[in-house]
């Protein structure tokens, strides 16, 4: 981390996150533990950070019917969702893979998008290390809930 970067984070608290980043990555990393994945045999973790400071975690969790498995990612929103917090700040997401940052598939970027695009998503590697990008940055151009709330033409009029 650079000097710039690290005195930020100590005035700040991490872009103002009540928790520090290292330790929202090092929740994901734990939560990658509880991984349950006999199929893929790919770990992913996930810490999400809500607006009050407090932390959902998330692993993916297979199924012997493959398409029902379901991603760290959401697992973590929807724990969060449920228990009342729609209103997130970050989320660290981390895997086994020691070259590449892990990065959210498209359906965990949309299911993170519904609730707003200017929040933060840190893809780690197993090492702690992590590129810092925005739900915007990870789905520009997206579709949302407001959408559903825009002027549309009456159907009746159409052919
Ligand atoms: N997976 C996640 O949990 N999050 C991601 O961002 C990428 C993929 C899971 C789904 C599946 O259980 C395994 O990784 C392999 O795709």
């Amino acid at each position: 981390m650079g000097d710039q970067k690290m005195m930020h984070e100590l005035i700040n608290g991490l872009n103002g996150h009540l928790l520090g980043i290292k330790e929202l990555t090092r929740k994901s990393l734990e939560a990658k533990t509880f991984a349950y994945c006999p199929y893929s045999k790919f770990r992913v973790g996930a810490a999400l950070l809500t607006h009050d400071g407090t932390v959902f975690t998330g692993c993916n969790v297979e199924n012997a019917c493959f398409n029902l498995g379901i991603c760290a990612e959401r697992v973590a929103i929807s724990k969060a969702v449920s228990e009342g917090y729609r209103d997130f700040k970050a989320i660290a997401i981390a895997s086994d893979m020691c070259e590449n940052f892990i990065s959210p598939c498209g359906g965990c970027r949309q299911f993170m998008r519904e609730f707003g695009s200017n929040w933060d998503v840190y893809l780690s590697k197993p090492d702690g290390s992590y590129v810092e990008m925005t739900v915007e940055e990870l789905l520009p151009a997206s579709f949302g809930p407001e959408d559903l709330k825009m002027k549309k033409v009456n159907i009746r009029n159409e052919f």
